[in-house]
C-alpha cells in the first residue's frame, strides 16, 4: 500500500474541514479518530464515505494502523480538544512513533504549555510544532490562517503542506508563516481571539447604539453596509448578515439569550496581559463583559432595582458612530500588536509583526482592511501610534469618539469597549501623569520609595511624610 504523506488525528468540525481541504489540494492523507463505543464509531470510515475528494485518503480508528499508514518522518496534526486531551493523545501516539517524527499541535493551546510540551517531545526525540489555525470551519475548508511555531527543521518539512492549504493574501502568498520558537505561535492565536473578542464586542456596542438612535435592525444592516467602503472586515460583514436574518416576521437575533459564552483565549490573553505588564485594556473590557452577560437573572433584577423612566436616545450620526468605531479599532490593534511585541521582547522571539498582520490579512476571523495597511504600517514601527497615517486617522476620530462614548454614559447604554478606548487612549498619550501621587501614597505606608524628576532620576528616595 502506498503509504500516506500527512496525518489528520481527531475528525471534529476542524479536522474534518482541514483534511478535505489536504485532500483537495492534492495530498494523501491518513485520517484517525477514535472509537467509543456507541458514540464515536467508525466515524473516519464513514466520513471518508461522503466526501469524492476523499477517495485517496485511508480512515482509520486503531493508532498504531494509522501511525504505520504514513511515510516517514510521519507528519501527524493533532485536532482534538485544547487542554489535558492533547497530552493523552501524545502518550497515546509515542509509543507507535519514531525519531524525528513530526507532530502539529492545531488546536487552541495555551503557549506555555506548547513550550512544556514541545521540550518534553524533543526528549523523546520527536518534533514539536504548535500552530494556530484561525478561520472556524469555511476557513479551515477553504483557506485558514496558520501560525506554526517551535522547531523550525520540521517546520520546513510541513511547510509545503501548510501553505498549500493557508488562504492566500492579496499577493498571493500562503497566510502561514513561521512565527518564531516555543509557544509564540500559539501566543499569537491568542492575542488574535483577544482582538477577535474586542472587535465583536465593538461591532455589538455599535448595533446598540445605532437601535438607541432609532435605527432598526435592517436599517442597522445598512448602515454597516455603507461603513463597508472605508472599514471593511470579516467580522462586520457577518454581522450585517446576522441582522438581516429573520424568521417569520421577527429578527432571528433578538431571540437569542444574550449569555455570550467563551472557550478560554480571552481569559488567557488577559492573563498574559497581566503578567507581562502589558495594558489590554480592551480586551480585559470584552471578556469582562461577556462575564457580565453571564449574570442574566441578578441583570433582571437589578434592573428593576436601578431602572429608569426615560429612555435611552443617542444623539449621534452614523457617521460619528463610524468614527467612534474607527477610534476603537485603531486603539484595540494597537494593544493587540504591542502584547505580541512586548512577549516576543520577553521571551526572545523575534517576532516580525509586519508578518504577523500579513498572514491575517485571509483566512482569519479578524481580516479586515485595517490588517492590510498594518502590514505596511509594520515595516516602519512596532508601535502604530508613531505612524503618521493613523496619527491623523485618530485626529480625525477622536471628537466623534469622544461625543458617542459620552452620549453613552449619558443615556445608561453599555459600551464598555468604545468607552475603553477613550481613558486608555488619554492615558498613553499623558505626559505627566497622576501615578505621582501613587508613587507617594506606598512611599508613605510601605517605604517603597520613589525616584524623583529634579534629580539623577536613578536614585531612590524615601520621605517621612508626617
Ligand atoms: C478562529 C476563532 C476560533 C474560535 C475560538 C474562540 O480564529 O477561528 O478564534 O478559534 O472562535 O474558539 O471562541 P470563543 O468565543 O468561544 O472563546
Amino acid at each position: 500500500m502506498d503509504k500516506s504523506a500527512f496525518g489528520l488525528f481527531g475528525l471534529g468540525v476542524m479536522g474534518k474541514s482541514l483534511c478535505r481541504n489536504l485532500a483537495k489540494n492534492g495530498f494523501k492523507i491518513a485520517m484517525f479518530n477514535r472509537h467509543v463505543d456507541g458514540v464515536e464509531v467508525d466515524v473516519a470510515k464513514n466520513f471518508k464515505a461522503n466526501y469524492s475528494e476523499l477517495s485517496d485518503a485511508s480512515a482509520f480508528d486503531d493508532i498504531s494502523a494509522f501511525v504505520n499508514a504514513l511515510q516517514t518522518p510521519r507528519k501527524i496534526m493533532l485536532m482534538v480538544n485544547a487542554g489535558k486531551t492533547i497530552d493523552y493523545v501524545i502518550e497515546d501516539l509515542l509509543p507507535h512513533l519514531s525519531k524525528n517524527d513530526i507532530l502539529i499541535d492545531g488546536g487552541n493551546s495555551n503557549y506555555l504549555k506548547t513550550k512544556e510540551r514541545g521540550d518534553y517531545l524533543k526528549s523523546k526525540g520527536i518534533h514539536f510544532i504548535g500552530t494556530g489555525v484561525s478561520g472556524g470551519e469555511e476557513g479551515a475548508l477553504n483557506g485558514p490562517s496558520i501560525m506554526p511555531s517551535g522547531d523550525v527543521e520540521a517546520y520546513n518539512n510541513v511547510k509545503p503542506f501548510l501553505d498549500k492549504i493557508a488562504a492566500k493574501d492579496k499577493n498571493n502568498l500562503p497566510c502561514c508563516t513561521y512565527v518564531g520558537p516555543e509557544g509564540s505561535g500559539h501566543f499569537i492565536k491568542m492575542v488574535h481571539n483577544g482582538v477577535e473578542y474586542v472587535e465583536m464586542q465593538l461591532l455589538a456596542e455599535v448595533c446598540t447604539i445605532l437601535e438607541a438612535s432609532g435605527q432598526n435592525l435592517d436599517e442597522i444592516a445598512n448602515t454597516l453596509e455603507t461603513w463597508k467602503s472605508t472599514t471593511d472586515s470579516y467580522l462586520l460583514g457577518i454581522t450585517i448578515d446576522i441582522l438581516r436574518k429573520k424568521e417569520g416576521n421577527d429578527w432571528l437575533v433578538k431571540k437569542i439569550l444574550d449569555k455570550a459564552g467563551n472557550k478560554g483565549t480571552g481569559n488567557w490573553t488577559t492573563i498574559a496581559s497581566a503578567e507581562l505588564g502589558v495594558p489590554s485594556t480592551l480586551i480585559a473590557s470584552a471578556l469582562f463583559s461577556r462575564y457580565t452577560s453571564f449574570y442574566k437573572e441578578e441583570r433582571i433584577q437589578l434592573n428593576e432595582n436601578f431602572k429608569t423612566e426615560t429612555t435611552s436616545s443617542v444623539n449621534s450620526t452614523s457617521t460619528e458612530v463610524l468614527e467612534a468605531y474607527q477610534f476603537a479599532r485603531i486603539i484595540n490593534h494597537y494593544q493587540g500588536f504591542k502584547l505580541i511585541a512586548e512577549a516576543s521582547n520577553k521571551f526572545s522571539w523575534g517576532l516580525n509583526l509586519s508578518e504577523i498582520a500579513r498572514i491575517w490579512t485571509n483566512g482569519c476571523i479578524i481580516r479586515s482592511t485595517l490588517m492590510e495597511e498594518l502590514v505596511i504600517v509594520f515595516k516602519e514601527t512596532t508601535n502604530i501610534l508613531t505612524n503618521t497615517q493613523l496619527i491623523a486617522s485618530i485626529k480625525q476620530y477622536r471628537p466623534s469618539a469622544k461625543k458617542v462614548v459620552s452620549q453613552c454614559i449619558l443615556n445608561d447604554i453599555t459600551a464598555p469597549c468604545l468607552g475603553e478606548s477613550i481613558p486608555f487612549f488619554n492615558g498613553i498619550t499623558t505626559a505627566n501623569s497622576s501615578a505621582n501621587i501613587l508613587q507617594a501614597q506606598r512611599d508613605y505606608f510601605g517605604a517603597h520609595t520613589y525616584k524623583r524628576t529634579d534629580d539623577d532620576g536613578v536614585k531612590s528616595h524615601h520621605t517621612i511624610w508626617k
